[in-house]
């Protein structure tokens, strides 16, 4: 069984994105939708406002920095970072202000001369793999008394849009990924995401709770729709199962959407967490 490895896994989510991003764009982080409808209450929960410089981690198309750079104004400035070109390209096509900036970089490696008022990361924090060593770079970077606010998915519970298909498709392809790969529900509870950051020196931390639903239509759309997105590298692992487990496999992902299926309709319950905390000190080095 392969074992994670951060590099590897590194290359994937740079392949993953930026075969993906035209599609994320379009169907989920551009529309008012499930969890996509965090993006505004992000921003507004941030108190981000006129004059700041901001840093936003890991944006993705750029929907967050989108909405910061409407609210700092012309004397702001927000920075939206992320490894992925592919989603920074469509990012920058559509936020064309003078006081946005986009840079491919791994969060884990980013280096800045400006120091921030504010930091954002909506749906980026359960990839990095060194979670501890991001949160070191913000207070790096972040002013003291400078704010981080970041949205995070819920559990397989409170989330299981993910865990519906993933739970199943584990169970046939247990190699599906190597093990201890990060997954969306890593700080899919209040206690493991304040962990985190009291671990890192944060202070007045404050988790809100958002609960939204995604209705992906009958139980054959939604497992459509997973097929149709399916990058490259997880559509390889899929050619190991004979035609037999592949119908036994879409028979257990059936079974666990009925119980949020409702005349036909499958309605998911869809939980997100936005924590906000201060950077006490700005660490040095
Ligand atoms: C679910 S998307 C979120 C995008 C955006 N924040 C939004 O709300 O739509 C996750 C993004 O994290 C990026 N990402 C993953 N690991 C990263 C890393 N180590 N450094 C920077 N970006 C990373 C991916 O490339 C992808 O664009």
């Amino acid at each position: 069984m392969p074992r994670f490895d951060p590099r590897a896994y590194k290359k994937r989510i740079i392949v993953t994105w930026n075969e993906f991003a035209p599609k994320y764009h379009s169907d989920w982080a551009s529309k008012d939708i499930g969890p996509f409808k965090s993006t505004s209450k992000v921003v507004k929960i941030s108190r981000i406002k006129t004059g700041d410089t901001v840093l936003d981690l890991a944006c993705g198309t750029g929907v967050v920095t989108k909405k910061i750079s409407s609210k700092i104004g012309n004397s702001g400035k927000v920075v939206g970072i992320d490894i992925s070109p592919g989603p920074i390209e469509i990012a920058k096509k559509w936020n064309t202000k003078k006081n946005v900036k986009f840079v491919v970089t791994d969060v884990e490696k980013m280096k800045f001369v400006e120091e921030f008022d504010a930091i954002t990361c909506q749906y980026g924090l359960m990839f990095f793999p060194n979670v501890q060593l991001v949160l070191r770079k913000v207070r790096k970077f972040l002013k003291k008394d400078g704010r981080i606010t970041v949205a995070v998915h819920g559990s397989k519970r409170t989330a299981p849009y993910f865990s519906c298909i993933s739970s199943a498709v584990l169970k046939f392809i247990p190699d599906f990924l190597p093990i201890g790969t990060p997954t969306v529900h890593r700080f899919g509870t209040k206690d493991l995401l304040r962990v985190e950051f009291k671990k890192a020196g944060f202070k007045k931390i404050n988790i809100y709770e958002l609960n939204f639903e995604y209705k992906p239509g009958t139980y054959e759309d939604y497992w459509r729709d997973y097929f149709t997105n399916l990058t490259t590298p997880l559509k390889k692992k899929f050619k190991s199962l004979d035609s037999r487990q592949f119908v036994a496999m879409k028979k257990m992902v059936e079974k666990n959407t009925r119980k949020f299926t409702k005349n036909g309709k499958i309605i998911f319950p869809w939980k997100v967490l936005v924590l906000t905390a201060v950077n006490p000190k700005k660490l040095s080095g």
